[in-house]
């Protein structure tokens, strides 16, 4: 079996490791993939915005399974491009890839199908934006309705400030065509948590529950990130939490979908706001949809599951999810059953100044090696002639592994502690989320 991953970050290098580690054992290639895919895989370098030379890779390497590892390849319509030449994808068609490439589609679509999420509104013309902001005190989050690297979601600490904000975007051209539609929505708070699931059609399977630290600097303090750390799975969610949220959450959507002529099929991963704690959903809210896996939620979950997930990748990609879910004897909300009850940790190592400008191409010494509790997932790692140096923002995210959430937090930090790169930082608080 052949297996084309698409992508450089540390979400792809995980999944190489995946398909490395799979009974399946496929010959992986990453297109570009970085420095630690490298060592796994092969990285091939074709221009992966071109879904021409996409294809044409695909054909001359009878590549039997794409896997999609960023949200935008998928928007812009990659999968729907190989699945109608006959390739198999996991990720979803540019349609279904709209619930992450549009936020006014995905909260129209949460409000016609009753899902719980924040209050909103949705603008094109800054005046409309202004009455509406002034009119609502909690209206305070402003977002880009386009996809926006992450970026696109504004907290503002006043309606001043909301209102400058909508207007940067509306009218200042602030992120561009993403920005000119814009979302005005209430300030919802409570602890953050990532959901994510295999879909095909209407079934699907869930991954355990995690949480990611998005803010730069310890005590959730700095400007967002694409995230900083994050551990699996979640002593605040018990399964029967976690089964009566996903409960509200994806039959109705895929249902929704499937009735609009465009199922999903991939890794579906709303981003939630648990808003009360006293209650069997957690006050759950919607914040978002994903049409992929996160990054680096994708560090902890994947490596902590007993089953294979290029199999059920696989099983997606055939549109055969229920039938492996029962060849398995896998419920959909029992993913207790996928982890065996691992737990897993890890630290981003990120460049001095990331989120904003930081420097590139420094020299990477003393990644720890691989044991069975510590994994090193490279993310903007590169190699220049023998030498491994950075080439991003995110540089690496270690794993650690554990039978408690405690041990996998200090097993990552002691490896984290060897890890030798100039003019870089890592959170020191990552794990510390894990109840409140
Ligand atoms: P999004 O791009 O929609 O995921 O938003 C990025 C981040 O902004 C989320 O992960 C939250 O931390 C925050 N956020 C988005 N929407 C809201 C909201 N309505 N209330 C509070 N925080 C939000
Ligand atoms: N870690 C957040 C995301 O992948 O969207």
């Amino acid at each position: 079996m052949k297996v084309l991953i698409i992508g450089s970050g540390g979400r792809e290098h995980t999944l190489a490791w995946v398909c490395a580690r799979s009974g399946l054992k496929p010959a992986v290639f990453c297109a570009p993939g970085n420095g630690g895919t490298a060592e796994i895989a092969e990285n091939v370098y074709i221009n992966v915005g071109d879904f021409k030379e996409v294809l044409n890779f695909v054909g001359k390497n009878s590549i039997d399974l794409v896997i999609v590892g960023p949200e935008a390849p998928l928007v812009d319509g990659l999968a729907d491009v190989l699945t109608s030449n006959g390739c198999l994808v996991f990720g979803p068609g540019k349609q279904a890839a709209n619930i992450e490439g549009s936020k006014a589609f995905a909260m129209q679509l949460m409000l016609d199908c009753g899902v719980p999420t924040a209050e909103f509104a949705t603008f094109t013309n800054l005046d409309a934006a202004k009455r509406y902001i002034l009119n609502n005190e909690n209206a305070l989050v402003v977002k880009a309705s386009g996809l926006a690297a992450g970026k696109g979601a504004i907290i503002c600490s006043d309606s001043d400030e909301a209102v400058s904000t909508a207007s940067a975007m509306l009218e200042g051209g602030k992120f561009g065509e993403a920005g000119k539609t814009i979302l005005i929505e209430e300030l919802l708070t409570g602890m953050e948590t990532s959901l994510m699931a295999f879909v095909d059609g209407e079934d699907y399977l869930l991954l355990p529950p995690s949480r990611d630290h998005k803010q730069a600097f310890d005590n959730d303090e700095g400007p967002n990130t694409g995230g900083m750390g994050a551990f699996s799975p979640l002593d605040d969610l018990t399964p029967e939490n976690t089964a009566m949220i996903a409960k509200t959450i994806f039959p109705p959507v895929l249902k929704k979908l499937t009735e609009l002529g465009t199922p999903y099929s991939g890794l579906l991963y709303p981003g939630l706001m648990l808003t009360d704690k006293n209650t069997a959903d957690k006050g759950v809210k919607v914040l978002e949809f994903n049409c992929r896996f996160g990054d680096p939620e994708a560090q902890v979950v994947l490596p902590i599951m007993t089953q294979d997930p290029l199999e059920i990748m696989l099983a997606v990609a055939e549109g055969k999810l229920g039938k492996w879910m029962l060849q398995n004897n896998l419920d959909k909300h029992n993913w207790q059953k996928l982890t065996g009850g691992q737990h897993a940790a890890t630290v981003v190592v990120a460049a001095e100044g990331y989120p904003e400008s930081y420097v590139k191409g420094m020299k990477i010494e003393n990644l720890p090696e691989e044991t069975d509790n510590v994994i090193t997932f490279h993310a903007g790692t590169a190699l220049k002639n023998a030498d491994l140096i950075t080439s991003g923002g995110r540089i690496v995210a270690i794993t650690g592994l554990g039978n408690t959430h405690n041990e996998a937090v200090t097993k990552a930090y002691s490896a984290v502690g060897e890890v030798v790169i100039e003019g870089t930082r890592y959170r020191k608080d990552i794990g510390r989320k894990a109840s409140q």
